[in-house]
This record gives C-alpha cells, sequence and structure tokens, in this order.
C-alpha cells in the first residue's frame, strides 16, 4: 500500500502534529522526513498534551513503528530527552527506528546558527537557534557527521577532527569565540549518546520499503511547511530543508509513486514566528484575539507568533507545489467570537491583480490584500461533532475556503484534543 504525506501550508504550527496522530490510527508507520527539533507538534489526548520535537507524531500509538528519515537533522541530546519524556509518561519508545544516513547537529552548528543570527542584527531571519540551517550546510558541504558515524568510533573522531578544523578556525578568527575541542564533543557523542541511540539506529530505506511491500500503509509526517521551504518558501527567510511533500520522497527514500494522498494543513487563519513577509498580518484588536484564544505562542520556544488571516493565494500555491488531494483545516473554534471573518482571495500591488503568488519575492513584500467578507457565527463549536451540527455560517466559511482554493476539505479541527475533529467525506 502507498504512503500519506502530511504537509504544512502556511508557515509552520498549523496542527501536523495533531493531525498525523489522527491519521496515524490508520496506519503501521510514521516517518518524519526533514528538519530536527526547530519542530513542535503538540498532540492532545483527553487532556494529556504532548510536546514533540524529534520523535513521528504516531509514537503515542502501540501499533505504529515510528521512523526518523535520513532528511531529518538529529541533535541526539534532544533526542534522548525527549525520549526519556515520554517514556516517564508511560509512552514506549522501544520502537523508534532512527535512519544511519540521518545528520547529526554537533554543539558547533548551534553555535553558529546563535552566531549568525548575531552577525545579521536587525536583518535577522528569527530562527530557532537549534542549529538547524549550519546542520544542513555541513550535509550540503560534505562534511556533516552521520547518525551511522556513532557505531564507529575512528570514524566519528576522525570526522568530527577534520570538521573542527575548520569550524574552529571561523569560530575563533571570524567570530572571536574560543575554539570547541574535539574530544570533548567525541566523548559525549560517543560516550553518553551512542549507547542510548545504537539500539535505535536502522537502515530506515529498507524498513520503509519492506513495509510498503508488505502491505502496510505509511504516513509521512512534515515539519515547517510550503513557506517555510528552502526552495518554494519565502527565501531567505525559510528553513533549511524541504517540508514541501516532494522532500517526503528525499527525506524518506521512496519514489513519487509510492505517495497517493498528500494532506495539506491549514489554520483557519494564519501564523509565523520569525522575520519574513506576511501580507494579511494583523497588527490590530483581531490579531491579539486571535494569538489570545488561539494560545499563538512557540510549543517549544515560547515565542509569540505573529498572526493573520486565511490567505487563499498561499494555498493555492501549497497546492500546486504540494499537489495536494485535500486539505485539513485545524483551529475553525478560534474564530467562534468574531463578528465578521475576512479571508484573502487576491493581491494587488502595482496596479497588478494576482490570483497567484507573484513569483519575484520583492512585489510580495508590497502586496495589498484583496479581502473577501465573511459573517462569522458567534457560538462555540468546540463540542460539535458532526457537520451538520456547525453553524451555517461555518460551513459556508469552509466552503468558501474550498472554492476559492479548489481542494476538498477532508478534516476540521474545533479544538486541540484528539477527539475535537470532524471528518468530512468528498
Ligand atoms: P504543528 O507544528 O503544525 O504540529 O502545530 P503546533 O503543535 O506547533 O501548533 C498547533 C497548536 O494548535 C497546538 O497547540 C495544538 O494543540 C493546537 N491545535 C491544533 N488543532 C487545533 C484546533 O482545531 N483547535 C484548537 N483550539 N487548537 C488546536
Ligand atoms: P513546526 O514543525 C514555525 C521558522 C523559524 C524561522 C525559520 C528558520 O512546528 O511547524 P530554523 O531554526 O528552521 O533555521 O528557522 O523557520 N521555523 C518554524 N516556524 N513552526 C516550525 O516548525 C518552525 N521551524 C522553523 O521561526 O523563521
Ligand atoms: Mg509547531
Amino acid at each position: 500500500m502507498p504512503a500519506t504525506v502530511i504537509v504544512g501550508t502556511q508557515w509552520g504550527d498549523e496542527g501536523k502534529g495533531r493531525f498525523t496522530d489522527l491519521v496515524a490510527s490508520e496506519v503501521s508507520m510514521v516517518v518524519r522526513y526533514q528538519g530536527g527539533h526547530n519542530a513542535g507538534h503538540r498532540i492532545v489526548v483527553d487532556g494529556e498534551s504532548f510536546a514533540l520535537q524529534l520523535v513521528p507524531s504516531g509514537v503515542l500509538y502501540p501499533h505504529v513503528t515510528p521512523v526518523i528519515g535520513n532528511g531529518v537533522v538529529v541533535d541526539p541530546r534532544v533526542l534522548i530527552t525527549e525520549m526519556d519524556m515520554l517514556e516517564s509518561r508511560g509512552v514506549s519508545t522501544s520502537g523508534l527506528r532512527v535512519s544511519g544516513n540521518a545528520h547529526l547537529i554537533l554543539p558547533y552548528h548551534q553555535e553558529l546558527d546563535a552566531l549568525h543570527e548575531r552577525h545579521l542584527g536587525k536583518n535577522k531571519l528569527g530562527t530557532t537557534k537549534r542549529g538547524i540551517g549550519p546542520a544542513y550546510a555541513d550535509r550540503a558541504m560534505r562534511v556533516g557527521i552521520r547518525v551511522q558515524d556513532l557505531l564507529d568510533e575512528k570514524i566519528f573522531r576522525q570526522k568530527l577532527g577534520a570538521a573542527l578544523e575548520h569550524t574552529n578556525k571561523v569560530l575563533t578568527r571570524v567570530f572571536n569565540r574560543l575554539s570547541i575541542d574535539a574530544d570533548e564533543v567525541a566523548d559525549e557523542y560517543l560516550g553518553t549518546c551512542a549507547p542510548r541511540l545504537i539500539p535505535h539506529i536502522t537502515d530506515a530505506i529498507g524498513l520503509v520499503h519492506d513495509e510498503l511491500d508488505a502491505g502496510g500503509r505509511i504516513l509521512m509526517e512534515g515539519a515547517q511547511a510550503t513557506f517555510l521551504d528552502l526552495d518554494h518558501g519565502t527565501y531567505p527567510f525559510v528553513t533549511s530543508s524541504n517540508p514541501v511533500a516532494g522532500g517526503a520522497c528525499t527525506g524518506a527514500g521512496i519514489g513519487p509513486r509510492d505517495i497517493d494522498r498528500v494532506i495539506g494543513i491549514a489554520k483557519a487563519y494564519v501564523t509565523r514566528v520569525g522575520a519574513g513577509p506576511f501580507p494579511t498580518e494583523l497588527f490590530d484588536d483581531v490579531g491579539d484575539h486571535l494569538v489570545d484564544v488561539g494560545h499563538e505562542y512557540g510549543t517549544n520556544t515560547g515565542r509569540r507568533r505573529r498572526p493573520g488571516w486565511l490567505d487563499a493565494v498561499m494555498l493555492r500555491y501549497a497546492v500546486r507545489v504540494n499537489s495536494l488531494s485535500e486539505l485539513a483545516i485545524a483551529k475553525l473554534d478560534v474564530l467562534d467570537q468574531l463578528e465578521v471573518i475576512r479571508v484573502c482571495v487576491a493581491y494587488e500591488a502595482d496596479g497588478e491583480h494576482f490570483d497567484q503568488l507573484p513569483y519575484h519575492q520583492s512585489v510580495l513584500h508590497r502586496v495589498t490584500p484583496v479581502y473577501e467578507e465573511l459573517p462569522g457565527w458567534g457560538v462555540d463549536i468546540s463540542e460539535v461533532t458532526e457537520r451538520s451540527q456547525l453553524p451555517p455560517e461555518a460551513d459556508a466559511y469552509l466552503r468558501f475556503v474550498e472554492q476559492q482554493v479548489g481542494v476538498h476539505i477532508g478534516m476540521v479541527g474545533v479544538g486541540p484534543d484528539r477527539q475535537q475533529v470532524l471528518r468530512f467525506t468528498g
């Protein structure tokens, strides 16, 4: 059986973790295919909340094998802390598998991330400072160290020594920092981390393909989102990997023909953390209301997320670059108290009208959104369990989005809990 991909359609934090958890009930394996612990995916089950960074959001089901794919960058210290957190709360991580081809985040990646941001000053990207960019940069420079290198002390020390020879020059001569001691890093990674992780390191390509061959259904869990994609997002205000559905192919080692369902996750409005263009951004009371009611603060970093209206131009682009087969809308309940709800249906700039994303990004920086206004519903929908129970205005809002974007909405979140979801048939 083929694979399903879950992909963010905005700037992250759309609710990918909660929808992955939902769909995971129907699959045998969940694979994270890119990103690292810049991700924060929250799942709420019967009021109990789990914030995951590296472990795939299928981990809560005993029947699911959670896999960290080759496209992920892994800080082993963070992974071990996360596994300990899950174990202490009664969630087994013994089945977790980590691709030997995934790259490691090392302490100097994190330091370089912070230094680059400081160097950029007011032009900083607002990264999560987790070392994601520098780790992917080392991978592209072919000086990265992979998870499988933890299996061989000699190779690990050799590669670390070579990488630090260059990196220490950058740290000391460019940034005027202290150099990093290779033995200290090696002792921590080989002495403390490797014994914990070695039982989980695996040939993830073999694992995934054996599962597909055996008729198992696989769910590929994206982190970040379409507009944070290194190729397709609002560069340079992006992350350093490919969250788009195509990234699932390279980041997990499957071909496009193995994917038959791509679920795009969108919030009923938009948020963004970090810097970069945001055409529908709100700086008023409505924005504050969305942040307050939607608890729009980073799952891990605690940063306030920038709020804005839903943007159908963005969603049309996400449909294209991910070949979305359906949308899932999260947080419809957050709009409950709004009298009027706006949806951006096009942009205008320099006398030009844009139904699709302008390809030149400096245009995106100065577009004016064209809004359609829809009436709010003014009632609490968090207890609604069937589409027929939705207030007509809420149903009309969803139909309007479908018509604007051209893709069917298959699931709608009306609260954070696993149960608070409506499933629509096509
Ligand atoms: P992700 O990074 O895409 O997995 O999203 P995050 O977990 O970072 O952020 C989404 C937040 O919204 C989390 O705190 C979720 O618990 C919460 N959430 C998800 N779906 C809904 C929903 O339908 N309604 C409400 N009120 N909260 C939701
Ligand atoms: P999930 O998976 C929201 C943003 C950062 C910054 C930019 C680059 O929870 O949706 P990075 O540390 O990746 O180099 O930062 O990307 N960013 C996210 N924003 N949700 C995320 O993950 C994000 N991961 C990175 O805020 O703007
Ligand atoms: Mg998140």
